[in-house]
């Protein structure tokens, strides 16, 4: 089954929050970094060594690219003779949010206080739901334009090779690097370096812009001080609206039924919501095999609400080599969460009271149909 999305995937498999630790044991196989070489001080030695940091792999490397203070992942450098520091020390890459939320005990392991270099850029950018020819021109364009690209596993192998060919160095996590991952990009462009953080569909849908700012504010940066900018990609329920017709041209509300970071109360009290009211609603992180018991209580709260024989689209793998797709009932979804169809690389588009099947697509009327003649 494929797990391949990125921030609220991780807990479908392990402990999210990554270390170094935990990064660190995903099978080299799975990255497509040759060298495993890391980047950066670790915590351990950022006071001594990220002060200098920039200019140490500077000049290390003749594509003069320059290391943050990074732990987890791994690292390629198109440069053979690139020599990034390896962490010494299980440091901790990690919850910058700690300050606002008071369970967390992992901290930030470098401010910028840390940094002497002039920083560089930091954008993240959208990659759309996986093919290449799903990603914008000014993706595409932002990718060229960085010395470093960091992301999911799964994402930077998703990238083009003109992409990847092009940047100096790749950093990729596997599966709850999230927070690590970010910070990694972070301390990237601290350290001087034009930094890209991809991952799918957009990065402002239950993706890591929003960690970005967070994070540089617990560091005590600032966006200016990076020039940190998003590059929009199309997200997931764009890309699944679009190859089940026309389901979302009306009001419409995004559920993720991922309670890693939102208590799953809260997930239902917002299904409810929605689900009462005439929204089309899509559901994005359905089903993990941590979560069956979130699909079903979401299966069960819609049909509180709408009628059996709603339409509901079900779109796995969007854009991607093995994309799927079908329109069934409402009645017929909870058991289709066994099924291969439904995991983490699906995304759900539940109609409306309006919306009807026509053709083998789903059509939720605009309203043009009170207007006008047709
Ligand atoms: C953490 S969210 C990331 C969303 C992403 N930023 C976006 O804009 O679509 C991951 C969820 O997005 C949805 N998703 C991502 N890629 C998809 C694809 N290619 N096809 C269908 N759903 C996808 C799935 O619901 C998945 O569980």
């Amino acid at each position: 089954m494929n797990t391949d999305t990125d921030a609220d995937d991780a807990e479908s498999t392990s402990n999210c929050g990554a270390t170094t630790g935990e990064a660190e044991s995903e099978p080299s196989g799975s990255s497509p970094s040759a060298s495993g070489s890391k980047c950066g001080a670790s915590i351990a030695e950022a006071d001594s060594a990220a002060a200098s940091s920039a200019e140490t792999a500077g000049s290390d490397s003749p594509s003069g690219s320059k290391c943050g203070a990074g732990t987890s992942g791994s690292s390629a450098s198109r440069s053979p003779a690139s020599k990034a520091n390896s962490s010494t020390a299980g440091s901790k890459c990690g919850a910058s949010s700690s300050k606002k939320r008071e369970k967390t005990k992992e901290k930030v392991g470098s401010t910028v206080d840390d940094f002497d270099a002039e920083p560089g850029r930091l954008v993240a950018v959208g990659l759309g739901p996986g093919h290449p020819s799903g990603m914008t021109e000014r993706a595409r364009a932002a990718l060229l334009a960085a010395e470093h690209i960091v992301g999911y596993t799964t994402y930077i192998e998703l990238l083009p090779d003109e992409i990847t060919e092009r940047a100096d160095e790749l950093y990729d996590t596997p599966m709850c690097g999230e927070v690590s991952r970010t910070e990694e990009a972070i301390d990237r462009a601290l350290a001087g370096n034009d930094v890209a953080i991809v991952g799918s569909g957009d990065p402002n849908v239950y993706a890591l812009a929003g960690l970005a700012l967070e994070i540089l504010e617990s560091k005590g940066a600032t966006a200016t001080m990076v020039d940190f900018e998003v590059v929009p990609g199309v997200p997931a329920a764009q890309s699944c609206a679009a190859r089940l017709g026309a389901p979302l041209v009306n009001d419409t509300v995004s559920v993720s039924l991922s309670d890693h970071l939102v208590p799953m109360p809260e997930i239902e009290s917002r299904l409810h919501a929605a689900a009462k009211e005439s929204f089309t609603i899509v559901i994005y992180n359905p089903w993990s095999r941590k979560r069956r018991a979130n699909f079903e209580k979401c299966c069960e709260i819609l049909l509180a609400h709408r009628d059996p024989a709603t339409p509901v689209g079900i779109v796995h793998g969007a854009g991607r080599d093995d994309e799927r797709a079908r329109i069934v009932e409402l009645r017929e979804l909870e058991e289709l969460g066994e099924t291969e169809l439904v995991d983490m690389t699906t995304t759900i588009v539940v109609g409306n009271e309006e919306t009807y099947v026509w053709d083998d697509r789903m059509v939720t009327p605009r309203g043009y149909e009170t207007k006008y003649d047709y």
